[in-house]
C-alpha cells in the first residue's frame, strides 16, 4: 500500500515552514505523524492525569466552539486547571495548523476541543460506534454537506502508553468497494429526519453516502481483517492530524488524548478535487449536495 503515514521532524507547535508535500499527503488522507511534538503538561495538570477527572456517563470532556465546557468532575479548582489545559491545548493545536496550511487561515472555524482520560480498548460500545472498527467519520445527527473534519489529536499519556490505530486503505479504494453496497437516497426521509429533529440539518446525499461507507466498512468482519492496512503506536508525546472524514482509522488502544476539531470547506482546500465530495461525486456521476 502506498505509505499512508508521513513521518514529520517538527518539534514546535507553530512550524518554522511547512511544505507543500505534507499538504498535499493530508489532503489525499494521509495521517501527518510529528513523533516529538509534545504537548507538555505542567504540575497541576499531571495531577489530573485520571478517569476521575471526566463526570460519570460523559464521553469525553469537551470545549465547544463557543467555549461552553462539558464533562468534567471535581470541585471548581480542578475544573479550572482541566478547562485550562484544553484551552492552551486547542491555541497549540490552531499554530501547528495555521503554520501547517497558511491557506486555510481565514476560512478554517475552529470546532471542538476534547480532553480524553478514558481507556479505549474497554469501552463497550454497539458495532456501529465501535471506534476500534477502521471507518471514516460519519455523523447521523450533524450532516454537514461536504464541509471538512480535519483533526490534530496528542497522545498525553503519562506512563508511556502509545495510542494505537489502525489506518486503512485511501478513501476512493474505501468508496469503490462499498458504494455498491450502499441503500438508495430518499430526500423524503431526509426531510422527514430534519422535521423530527433527529438531524441538525437536512441530510443531502453526500451525507447519506458517508455514514453508509461508515456503516458499510464497521458492519463487515472480514474487510476489517484483510483491507489493507497498518497498524501504528502514537507514542506519548507525539502529535498527529488528519481529515478524519476521509483517513480510514481505528482507535484500538491507549488512554489519555487531546483532540481539535476543525472544518474548512472544501472550496477552500488546496486541491477540492481530492476531497470525500469531489470523489464521491464523480463515481455517482451527479451532484450529492
Ligand atoms: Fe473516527
Amino acid at each position: 500500500m502506498d505509505q499512508q503515514i508521513i513521518d514529520i521532524e517538527a518539534r514546535t507547535w507553530r512550524l518554522d515552514s511547512t511544505d507543500a508535500k505534507w499538504i498535499a499527503a493530508l489532503e489525499a488522507g494521509k495521517v501527518l505523524h510529528f513523533p516529538q511534538m509534545e504537548f507538555a503538561l505542567d504540575e497541576a495538570e499531571k495531577q489530573i492525569l485520571t478517569p476521575a477527572a471526566q463526570a460519570p456517563g460523559t464521553r469525553s470532556i469537551t470545549l465547544d466552539a463557543r467555549g461552553r465546557f462539558k464533562g468534567a468532575a471535581g470541585d471548581p479548582g480542578q475544573q479550572a486547571v482541566i478547562a485550562g489545559m484544553i484551552g492552551r491545548f486547542r491555541a497549540q493545536a490552531q499554530d501547528l495548523v495555521h503554520s501547517l496550511l497558511p491557506a486555510y487561515k481565514n476560512t478554517l472555524k475552529m470546532a471542538t476541543t476534547s480532553y480524553r482520560p478514558l481507556q479505549v480498548e474497554t469501552r463497550v460500545q454497539s458495532w456501529r460506534s465501535d471506534d476500534k472498527r477502521l471507518h471514516v467519520d460519519a455523523f447521523a445527527g450533524r450532516p454537514n454537506h461536504g464541509e471538512r473534519i480535519l483533526r490534530v489529536f496528542t497522545n498525553i499519556n503519562p506512563n508511556g502508553i502509545p495510542r494505537v490505530w489502525r489506518v486503512g486503505e485511501p478513501f476512493e479504494e474505501v468508496a469503490r468497494r462499498f458504494l455498491p453496497r450502499t441503500e438508495p437516497y430518499s430526500r423524503w426521509h431526509a426531510y422527514w429526519l430534519r422535521a423530527q429533529f433527529k438531524t441538525k440539518k437536512v441530510r443531502s446525499e453526500y451525507d447519506h453516502l458517508m455514514l453508509q461507507l461508515h456503516d458499510c466498512m464497521k458492519a463487515d468482519p472480514e474487510y476489517q481483517k484483510t483491507a489493507k492496512q497498518v497498524t501504528i503506536p502514537f507514542a506519548s508525546g507525539s502529535t498527529w492530524v488528519c481529515f478524519s472524514d476521509q483517513a480510514s482509522h481505528a482507535a484500538m488502544s491507549g488512554q489519555f488524548m487531546m483532540e481539535q476539531t476543525l472544518h474548512i470547506s472544501v472550496d477552500d482546500q488546496y486541491d477540492p478535487q481530492s476531497s470525500p465530495l469531489a470523489i464521491l461525486t464523480r463515481l455517482k456521476g451527479h451532484k450529492l449536495v
